[in-house]
């Protein structure tokens, strides 16, 4: 018998970003206001002002025409310069990037009959360019964002309505790009729906924990809709096209051996994995119904929901991998990071950001999911966010990123070694770009630099990392050459 001795023909290597963060341009050619440009630049690295929106804040936001407290508005200008951007990316190799598509400038208040031509046409440049240098695009669908309108109409997800409005918009993509994009996303991160309106667009400050929870569940349940009624979409439109599902997987281990400590941490688990669970297996997993009860949350489906659910399961599983967590049945852990909470693991170090590194850890993800569901998986987030100086030489040595993406890389090996269908590799933010988490510019994840700083000054202009030749020669070899 055989196994893999590495990385597949044809793997799609690359990297991935999102509109809100890299784009800038938040008020031309027709674009509506996003939910992502309404979310305050955080005061410090330890804040998180994303999920604190309320209906006040949205308000202020609102009436502030500029971008130095908003930078989502000002991305990195990627609008102006994506040619420059992408022959980057194709100096080094790229087979495949990652990117999505805002909503707002498509349909800028979220619910017009007529898309906005303006914003189809940039997408279309941006395509042009791909299929010039041969770069196949992976495109995100809802990636954080969507109409600020939709948030003042139907309270974003959590109204039913934008199903629809959704689906409007994802029919327009899948018609206009047809024999053009093979892969697509629906949902980013889908399950961080779960901490509130950065993925929800829904308002729900100041609420007792159960009621937040009933409305991100409750709208969490009409993106799992909207989402198969558009891989229902895509197989009819373009058959050759795949769809998948994006999760932000969060490997949690048990504190000890105690059996306490190892079924906390499946629970945790099971939390993670019930949004793959619906997406790839079309049912809702049996151990949330008790989760459910003993939050009172209660789903209201329609009457053929199920039926489209079960119907429409996702072509492939995708996922961001950042971090792992640690779990003990005797407390919630210690808060780590940003995003995370969870416990802190003795075996790891952490980044600056308190974000525990763990290469290992991809590889029993990479080993669990295709285990758990057979579909093929594909990696379309992976990165370390550091603080890097610009040599006055225009150098930038970031040593420290290609130890963290070889010690990753490395893993996805072994894992496809183990006998993971894995498609690809997109790590996170192959350019510098705002943090979603924190709206920094100084937490850099690129193989490229761009000068600017965290409030706007600078010249924008691009430069090569280390990195850069270190993932190209990575490419060339096909991981060989780590
Ligand atoms: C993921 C998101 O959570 O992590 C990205 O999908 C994000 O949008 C990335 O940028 C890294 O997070 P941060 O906060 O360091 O930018």
């Amino acid at each position: 018998t055989s196994f893999p001795k590495g990385f597949p023909e044809g793997f799609l290597w690359g990297g991935a970003t999102a509109a809100n963060q890299i784009e800038g341009a938040w008020n031309v050619d027709g674009k509506g206001l996003s939910t992502a440009e309404v979310v305050q630049k955080a005061a410090n690295r330890r804040e998180l002002t994303l999920d604190g929106v309320t209906q006040a804040s949205i308000q202020t936001a609102v009436a502030d025409t500029g971008d130095r407290l908003y930078p989502k508005r000002r991305g990195i200008d990627f609008y102006h310069h994506y040619k420059e951007d992408i022959a980057l990316f194709a100096e080094m190799g790229f087979k495949v990037y990652r990117f999505s598509i805002a909503w707002s400038r498509i349909f800028p208040d979220g619910d017009e009959a007529e898309p906005n031509e303006a914003g189809l046409a940039f997408y279309d440049r941006v395509l042009d360019e791909l299929e010039h240098y041969g770069i196949q695009p992976l495109i995100t669908l809802s990636h954080y964002e969507m109409p600020l309108a939709l948030t003042e109409k139907y309270n974003g997800w959590a109204g039913r309505e934008v199903i629809a409005d959704f689906n409007r918009f994802t029919e327009v993509l899948f018609k206009r790009y047809k024999g053009r994009v093979r892969y697509w996303l629906t949902f980013n991160e889908i399950n961080s729906g779960t901490w509130g309106f950065h993925e929800t667009g829904a308002v729900d400050q100041g609420l007792p924990e159960d009621q937040q929870l009933q409305i991100r569940y409750q709208a969490l349940h009409h993106q799992f809709v909207a989402s198969a009624i558009a891989t229902k979409q895509l197989h009819e439109i373009d058959p050759k096209a795949k769809i998948g599902s994006m999760l932000a997987r969060m490997q949690t281990y048990a504190k000890t051996p105690d059996p306490l400590d190892v079924r906390a941490a499946q629970l945790e688990d099971e939390k993670n994995l019930f949004f793959t669970d619906v997406q790839a297996r079309g049912v809702y997993p049996e151990y949330m119904n008790r989760y459910f009860a003993e939050h009172e949350i209660k789903i209201d489906m329609a009457d053929n929901d199920e039926q489209i659910l079960a119907q429409n399961p996702v072509d492939f599983l995708s996922f961001s991998y950042y971090m792992t967590t640690v779990t003990s049945h005797a407390d919630q852990g210690d808060s780590l990071g940003n995003l995370a909470i969870g416990g802190r693991n003795p075996y790891l170090k952490a980044s600056d950001w308190g974000w525990q590194i763990d290469p290992v850890g991809l590889r029993i993800s990479l080993n669990e999911m295709w285990d758990r569901y057979r579909k093929p998986l594909f990696v379309v987030e992976n990165g370390l966010g550091a603080v890097d100086q610009l040599e006055a030489d225009g150098h930038v040595h970031d040593n420290y990123r290609i130890d963290y993406l070889r010690a990753h890389i490395q893993q996805m090996k072994e894992a496809v070694k183990d006998g993971v269908d894995l498609m690809g590799y997109t790590m996170w933010g192959p350019i510098d770009l705002i943090s979603f988490s924190t709206s920094e510019m100084s937490k850099r994840y690129g193989f490229i630099y761009v000068d600017q700083d965290d409030e706007g000054n600078g010249s924008l202009k691009r430069y090569k990392k280390d990195s850069f030749f270190w993932y190209k020669k990575v490419i060339a070899s096909n991981g060989d050459d780590l």
